[in-house]
């Protein structure tokens, strides 16, 4: 286990009919000029939206709303929270949503206290100061994980790129987590969401760092509670305790808790930003595809197999083969496919609409030209990320 600082202040307040208490809570953090910011229709459609009203106007707070987010979120709407937030003075972002709406206020926090345009920020160029806004949330998709971590993901439609920076100050100081928020989520966002918790616990899980046992543990629980529990929220889309249990895996999958101690891999997130950025397809859905190809593409890869078969036999319940592990780690791949496919999700580029023809874009974009590899546990090159997507199309 390599040495490590983790500090993570979000205050969590889960359990039915929480979001009630988000005026007082507000009010709590020192909250008085609101910015409430949120996507398109759901949170109308659920009544979501009157509640959080109702609950601003009982706690006297002064609040202007900024809706419109979309899924894979666009700079352009975070330039016009930045304005918005400079002119009236905001002293608070309320996110009210999933994954998107979150890193949208994250970015928006951070840009109003920096002069230059925010994309140097979210594109790396410029590193993000002390200064923010503070961020809270109502978080009504299990997913991304943005409630609790330290990063954002935005992306400039104009370019086709989608970008992430991150801050140890950009987590929420709270997040309301009410599980029958998510009861009225389309079971294709369920599955997506699933497929992204799980891939945050799989990108630290596949690590070269030797001897992480305590957080190997621990991931496995996270992995195996959603492989248990999306099925479940599938077919009753009102079942309380799978609503709770994927929705606590999602923060505890992202908030880098299992990450302590060890090298992370991230390939694969890297892989689906590239797609998604071109694609414009949800982020869930990308790992869906890019995932168990991955897994497959390095059962081949003889100093990868051992920990490829623990997660088969420990997350998946597969018989450990001593003569010939590798196959063993395949039936791992093996079980994570039937998950995606009886989920719902795609499982190559084609089903997702993605062509071939950005593939040798890609390669580049993620090597720098062959220049660099990608990922840790196993070091991905130009001429692998190539083969790989020949697998996914
Ligand atoms: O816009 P509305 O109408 O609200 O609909 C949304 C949206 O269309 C809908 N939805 C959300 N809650 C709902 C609901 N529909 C019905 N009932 C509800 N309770 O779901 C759709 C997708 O929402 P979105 O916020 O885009 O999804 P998600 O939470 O999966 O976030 C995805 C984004 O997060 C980024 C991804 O790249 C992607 O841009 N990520 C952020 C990370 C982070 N900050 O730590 C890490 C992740 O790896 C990820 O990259
Ligand atoms: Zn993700």
């Amino acid at each position: 286990m390599n040495g490590f600082t983790f500090q993570c202040g979000t205050k969590m307040i889960f359990g039915r009919e929480t979001e009630l208490c988000v005026g007082e809570e507000l009010r709590r953090q020192g909250a008085s000029r609101v910015l409430f910011v949120y996507g398109g229709s759901s949170i109308k459609k659920s009544g979501l939206y009157d509640t959080v009203v109702k609950a601003l106007e009982k706690a006297g707070l002064f609040f202007l709303e900024l809706p419109g987010v979309v899924p894979n979120p666009r700079v352009s709407l975070v330039r016009e929270g930045i304005e918005i937030c400079r002119r009236e003075k905001i002293d608070f972002l309320l996110a009210v949503g999933g994954g998107s709406v979150i890193d949208s206020c994250k970015a928006i926090s951070f840009g109003v206290y920096y002069d230059g345009d925010v994309w140097d920020l979210i594109s790396g160029k410029v590193r993000p100061g002390q200064e923010r806004i503070p961020v809270g949330d109502i978080l009504t998709l299990p997913a991304a994980g943005s409630e609790e971590s330290d990063s954002c993901v935005i992306s400039d439609e104009t370019i086709l790129v989608k970008a992430g920076f991150g801050s140890p100050l950009m987590r929420p100081v709270f997040s309301i987590m009410n599980p029958e928020l998510t009861y009225t989520l389309p079971p294709y966002q369920t599955a997506c969401g699933c497929m992204d918790i799980m891939a945050h616990a799989m990108e630290r899980y596949f690590s070269p760092t030797p001897d992480v046992e305590m957080t190997d543990r621990v991931t496995e629980a996270i992995l195996t509670t959603v492989i248990h529990n999306l099925p479940i929220a599938l077919a009753e889309p009102e079942n309380y305790a799978a609503r709770a249990e994927i929705m606590l895996c999602g923060t505890w999958a992202q908030n880098d808790m299992t990450g302590c101690g060890r090298i992370q891999d991230w390939f694969n997130h890297g892989l689906e930003h590239q797609i998604s950025g071109f694609y414009d397809i949800a982020h869930g859905a990308g790992l869906a595809i890019s995932f168990p190809a991955w897994m497959e593409y390095l059962c081949e890869k003889k100093e990868c197999v051992p920990k490829l078969a623990q997660y088969a036999v420990r997350v998946w319940n597969a018989e450990m083969n001593f003569e010939d592990p590798a196959r063993t780690a395949r039936e791992g791949c093996k079980r994570l496919k039937n998950l995606i496919r009886e989920a719902g999700l795609p499982l190559t580029l084609r089903e997702a609409g993605v062509g071939n023809e950005r593939f040798e874009e890609i390669a580049d974009n993620m090597t720098d030209g062959g220049s660099r590899t990608c990922g840790s546990f196993y070091q991905m090159g130009r001429e692998d990320i190539r083969k790989l997507l020949g697998r996914m199309e």
